[in-house]
């Protein structure tokens, strides 16, 4: 996919109200956010857009509060953490469309920065309700999307706003669609895409697409079980969604007709009881991926696996990851996800990690810096993979 849409280095900003989406959708505990790695990816707008003389008006959601307003998925912490890493106010809205909002937005001056209330307070705001999107519109004179994260979704803020204003997109959403994009239709090869996580259902358009496009497909996770099913394996206790195990054949049949390595476990981890809390001190054995007994239960990739795996990724020059090989919150069983996290971290090659848990792996064991691109996209960046087109990317303004 060739990106083409006008960003905001396209137009000017000056003496503009400029209304920024924002994934500020960050984890937290206690009240305390626990990374803040998506507030310091959409510093590069935000600073743009303030040296260059915009009055910003940011926003995003937090979590699903449903239309209510919860006081603990306030964006006062986003706020108060954003102001210490741009190192000036940011002022924050009491409301989202509100009085306060409205009237603070009209009060800006150039350089300066506000951030409006949690946009899913408003009932509104997921259902892409047109009166909210004018309500946003209302507020500025230029519209900017920056958060990938959340371009998968078509709500008022991310999608539905852009019918208003002029709509460009901000420098993150640039670099994200440009890697993913680039990788997706120009790799250089050979291409290694690794998939994993609990369940194929959840990545069946991923796969398929992902088989059009590279040398060699890796499939670890919860979701190799059902292929070994598929194989004609027993897969004892491990997840398996029988439903798919014909998606399954279809898919190895079609690696087969494309030339396509398609890489699974040949060794699994396996234990006799889930753990239980999931990060519970637990037994493990290593078993023939093709012999798991039936009364045990395949929680991540084995030693030889691993190996295999790992060399495929030393000889990709373009490699994509999105999933863990196994349960990965539990120290015992996440070998196999830091073995990948480790491959990846001494590839040669470009390398992607989409979001949600493999990203956090590269994160918490010190790799992200060796990662060409960790996206900030989960759900967006699956999307992506998936060939589909974004709504809060397809939104903006074409070059
Ligand atoms: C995410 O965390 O993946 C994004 O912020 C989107 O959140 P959502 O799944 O609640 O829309």
């Amino acid at each position: 996919m060739n990106y083409n849409k006008k960003s905001i280095l396209d137009i000017d900003v000056s003496g503009k109200r400029v209304l920024c989406r924002c994934d500020f959708n960050v984890p937290t505990k206690a009240g305390q956010i626990t990374s803040d790695k998506r507030i310091v990816a959409a510093l590069p707008t935000i600073e743009y857009l303030l040296n260059h003389g915009a009055k910003l008006i940011l926003c995003s959601h937090m979590g699903k509060p449903k239309g209510e307003w919860k006081p603990e998925l306030s964006l006062k912490i986003v706020a108060e953490r954003l102001s210490q890493l741009l190192g000036k106010e940011v002022i924050m809205a009491s409301d989202v469309v509100g009085e306060d909002a409205m009237a603070k937005a009209a009060a800006l001056k150039e350089g300066e920065v506000m951030l409006l209330e949690n946009v899913r307070y408003m009932k509104g705001e997921t259902k892409n309700d047109p009166e909210l999107s004018r309500q946003f519109a209302s507020m500025a004179e230029i519209f900017v999307n920056d958060a990938f994260g959340t371009a998968h979704r078509a709500h008022s803020s991310t999608a539905g706003v852009a019918e208003y204003l002029p709509a460009v997109s901000g420098l993150l959403v640039q670099k994200e669609v440009g890697i993913m994009g680039k990788a997706l239709a120009d790799p250089e090869r050979p291409f290694v895409a690794i998939l994993g996580g609990a369940k194929v259902s959840d990545k069946l358009n991923v796969i398929n697409n992902l088989l059009e496009k590279v040398d060699t497909l890796i499939i670890g996770g919860g979701m190799a079980f059902t292929f070994q099913a598929a194989l004609g394996h027993n897969v004892g206790n491990s997840l398996l969604d029988e439903s798919k195990i014909d998606y399954c054949k279809e898919m190895m049949a079609k690696a087969e007709q494309r030339g396509v390595k398609l890489l699974l476990p040949t060794d699994v981890v396996v234990v006799d009881h889930f753990p239980s809390p999931i990060d519970a001190p637990v037994e493990v054995m290593t078993v023939s991926a093709d012999a798991i007994p039936e009364d045990k239960e395949g929680v991540d990739i084995g030693e030889k696996t691993r190996a295999i795996f790992a060399q495929a990724v030393k000889d990709a020059k373009t490699v994509v990851w999105n999933g863990p090989m196994g349960v990965f919150e539990n120290p015992t069983l996440a070998k196999g996800t830091i073995a990948m996290a480790q491959a990846l971290a001494d590839a040669d090659a470009v390398t992607i990690v989409g979001g949600g848990d493999s990203a956090a792996a590269c994160e918490q064991l010190g790799f992200a810096q060796e990662i060409t691109h960790i996206s900030t996209g989960g759900g967006a960046s699956l999307e992506f993979l998936e060939g589909l087109e974004l709504p809060g990317i397809a939104c903006l303004q074409d070059r």
